[in-house]
This record gives structure tokens, C-alpha cells and sequence, in this order.
């Protein structure tokens, strides 16, 4: 796919619904009592994943304007085979209900998934009682039902995805299962396990569940995913006389630390029309393009903005200075090992970058990087980054396996044709 140099980025729009909430809906709802409808799901490959698993595993969807969620209660999944695709939160999430379920199941994935670390959820499951096998720590994962008990766990590194899996396992535990974070994830489990009337404790640091006697959730109203909305942001930050706003948008803090970071280096983000959606915060996003400065981002707030570093890599290559990532290293066991692949594409376009084994640095001018060929990697973020790249810069950028935008957001090719001149 060529990407051509845009003048300017202009227009008012939406972005499909948040890929987190939306697997998180179908999960949540499968192990409801009763029905819940989700509005405004994100429909990309990766939740189409969890909508077939959900299916496999004896659910009924009817999937119109809304999808509506047969539940068949927190014990009432059925033994399946399921193919997790490329999406490594359904593969992660479920496993956590799946091992106190009355039954057997088998979970695979495509060639990147099975080439991700699945231990880390394995190993907290097995203390609990699971019965759970790994193929040498990755996928295919076995995993025959069973009672399971609490436990106090801490994570070994910031993950939501494990997280999650704890605290869904925790639903369906005998006692109260307690995870501890070193640095804040995103909640979004949290926040939807309380909207199904599940009793959720948070301090500082931790979390903790009561297993209740049933999940009710009646209805999710999934707002636009930030990180579907970030290659805008950034598109109009760094393309001269760019103006858009993007309506709708999920903006949980634990989602939005490039907002943070854009701030300090100088762009020019208005939020407005700040909402709830359920539980979820959400608001409209007005960009103006601006001048940047290079900035350090630290491991504390990796989290919030773990998807968005790619952007963030191009960001730093428009700034003035060096800018500098550390306590990134999660970053290598995203669907390519993103270090790699992040400081590749910007070399590629003629940009000064390096990689850490727990970050990198990227040298910037306010100035149109000369553009090139860019290789996805099979990797939809490092796919937009190559477009997005490729909209900023002076002769275009050729993205190699663009195809793979589709495994978050099939409509970004189109979006961004209308939205650049
Ligand atoms: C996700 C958590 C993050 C993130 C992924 C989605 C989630 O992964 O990178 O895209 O929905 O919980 P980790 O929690 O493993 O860092």
C-alpha cells in the first residue's frame, strides 16, 4: 500500500467502538444470566475472534445494529476448540473462566499469537488449582475445568491482560482473589465487572474480587477506542494546518497517557463534551497541529500508552531533540517485537532512531521525514505507524502487509483517504 504526503488533515469524526471494552462485552456477557446488548461494539478481526469463541463455546449472539448476548450464567460455557486468531486479550481473558467451567478446551491462535508468552497466565491459574498446559509456554493452551481457590498474586510485570484473566478466574473461585499491580493497567474489567453488579475493591495497588453468585449487565455502551483514534491525533499534530475532532472517544485515564505526553511536548489537544459512557469516560477530541519538543518517558507510565508508543516513535522524529522511552520492555511481545520493528520503520523513512532492550530513542527535526518502505511486520500498529508516516512525509511511504490494519480497525484506509488533502 503507497501512502502519499497530505498538506493537511481536516474533519469531524468517529472511530469504531474500543477493542479492550468490546472483547471484554462479549466475555462478560457470555457469563451473564440473561441478555446484554452491546452498542457501538468494534467490529475488526480481533473481536470477530471473540465473538466465533463465545459462539464455539455455546453462546448465542444475534449480531444486528446492537449484538445481543445470550448468557448462559458464570458455570454454563461448553467444551470447545477455540481459535483465538490473532488476539492475545481473548486468548489471555478467557482462560481465566474457562479453568473453573465444567469441561475441556482447547486454545490456539495464528502464527504471531502463538509466538506470545502465555506462562504468565498459566503459572497464577495453576496456583489457584487450574489445570491448565502450555506448549512450552505458548499456545495451543489445554485447559480442563475445575474448583478453583483464591489467591493474593503479584504481577510479575504490568499487564491488564493477566490481570483480567486473574479476576475473571477469581468470579468463579472460592474466596476473594486479589491482584496486585506495580504500576496501574487499564480497568476496564474492573469497571465492567461492577457494572454486572460484581462487589470490586480497589486500593492503591491492588484489586480485589468477591465471587458472586451470578453476573447481570443488561446493557454496554462501548466508546470510540482511543487507540484507534491516536493515528489521528498524531496524523494532525505533526501535518502542518491540520484541524480535525474526533467525537466519541474513550478517554479512561489508564488508556490516555499519550495525552499526557502530547501535552508536554507541546501539541495542541482540546478535549470537550467530557462524558460517561456507563462507566467508561469518554469526550470529543479537537487537534490543531503544532510544534514539538522531545520528551523522556518513564516505565511508570508506560501502561497507559503501551499501544501507542509506535505513534509516539513519530512524534519524536517531528520534535526538536532526542526523546527517550525506558520500562518498555512488554514492548517486544506485542504482535512483533515492537522495539524492532518501530526503530526499523523510522531508519527506514530516514529518521535517527535505537533501540534499548527496554526502550529507544529517536532523534527529531521539525521537518518532513524523506519517506520509504516500511514493513508491517504482520502487526496492525506498526501498519498505521507506516501510514501515518507516510501522510507526513516529503515523498510517501510504501507500507509492506498493510492488510494487517484489519486485525483493530478495517476502516482506517478510508478514513484517512477522506480526511487528508
Ligand atoms: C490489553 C492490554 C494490553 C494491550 C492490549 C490490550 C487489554 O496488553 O497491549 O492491546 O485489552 O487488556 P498487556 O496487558 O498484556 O500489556
Amino acid at each position: 500500500m503507497r501512502i502519499e504526503p497530505a498538506a493537511a488533515l481536516e474533519g469531524h469524526f468517529a472511530v469504531p467502538g474500543d477493542k479492550s471494552v468490546s472483547h471484554r462485552a462479549l466475555l462478560l456477557g457470555a457469563l451473564a444470566d440473561g441478555e446484554t446488548r452491546i452498542e457501538g461494539f468494534g467490529r475488526s478481526a480481533d473481536t470477530l475472534s471473540t465473538l466465533e469463541a463465545v459462539r464455539a463455546l455455546g453462546v448465542r449472539v444475534d449480531d444486528g445494529e446492537a449484538l445481543t448476548v445470550h448468557g448462559v450464567g458464570l458455570r454454563g460455557l461448553r467444551s470447545a476448540h477455540v481459535d483465538c486468531g490473532n488476539a492475545g486479550t481473548l486468548a489471555r481473558l478467557l482462560a481465566g473462566p474457562l479453568a473453573f467451567q465444567d469441561g475441556e478446551f482447547m486454545l490456539t491462535g495464528d502464527e504471531s499469537l502463538s509466538s506470545r508468552p502465555m506462562e504468565r497466565i498459566a503459572a497464577p491459574l495453576r496456583r489457584m488449582g487450574a489445570d491448565v498446559e502450555t506448549t512450552e509456554g505458548r499456545l495451543p493452551l489445554r485447559i480442563r475445568g475445575g474448583a478453583l481457590t483464591a489467591i493474593d498474586y503479584e504481577l510479575p510485570v504490568a499487564s491488564a491482560q493477566v490481570k483480567s484473566a486473574l479476576l475473571l478466574a477469581g468470579l468463579g473461585a472460592r474466596g476473594r482473589t486479589t491482584v496486585i499491580e506495580p504500576t496501574p493497567t487499564r480497568d476496564h474489567t474492573e469497571l465492567m465487572l461492577r457494572e454486572a453488579g460484581v462487589r470490586v475493591t480497589t486500593r492503591p495497588g491492588s484489586v480485589t474480587v468477591d465471587p458472586p453468585e451470578r453476573l447481570r449487565l443488561d446493557a454496554v455502551a462501548v466508546p470510540g477506542d482511543f487507540s484507534s483514534a491516536a493515528p489521528f491525533v498524531v496524523a494532525a499534530t505533526i501535518v502542518p494546518e491540520s484541524w480535525i475532532t474526533i467525537h466519541d472517544v474513550g478517554l479512561n485515564p489508564r488508556r490516555t497517557g499519550l495525552l499526557d505526553v502530547l501535552d508536554r511536548m507541546g501539541a495542541r489537544v482540546g478535549i470537550l463534551a467530557r462524558r460517561r459512557l456507563g462507566q467508561e469516560p469518554a469526550g470529543d477530541l479537537e487537534v490543531r497541529a503544532a510544534g514539538l519538543t522531545a520528551t523522556t518517558i518513564g516505565p511508570g507510565e508506560v501502561p497507559a500508552l503501551i499501544d501507542e508508543l509506535p505513534l509516539f516513535a513519530l512524534l519524536a522524529a517531528h520534535a526538536r531533540g532526542t526523546s527517550r522511552v525506558r520500562g518498555a520492555e512488554e514492548l517486544r511481545h506485542k504482535e512483533s517485537d515492537r522495539i524492532e520493528a518501530l526503530v526499523d520503520a523510522l531508519r527506514a523513512i530516514g529518521v535517527r532512531a535505537k533501540a534499548h532492550p527496554d526502550g529507544f530513542e529517536v532523534t527529531g527535526v521539525p521537518a518532513r521525514p524523506r519517506g520509504g518502505r516500511v514493513d508491517a511486520r504482520g502487526d496492525h500498529r506498526i501498519a498505521m505507524l507506516g501510514a501515518i508516516a507516510g501522510v507526513a512525509s516529503r515523498e510517501g511511504v510504501d507500507v509492506e502487509g498493510f492488510d494487517s490494519v484489519s486485525v483493530s480497525f478495517p476502516g482506517f484506509p478510508d478514513l484517512l483517504d477522506q480526511l487528508t488533502r
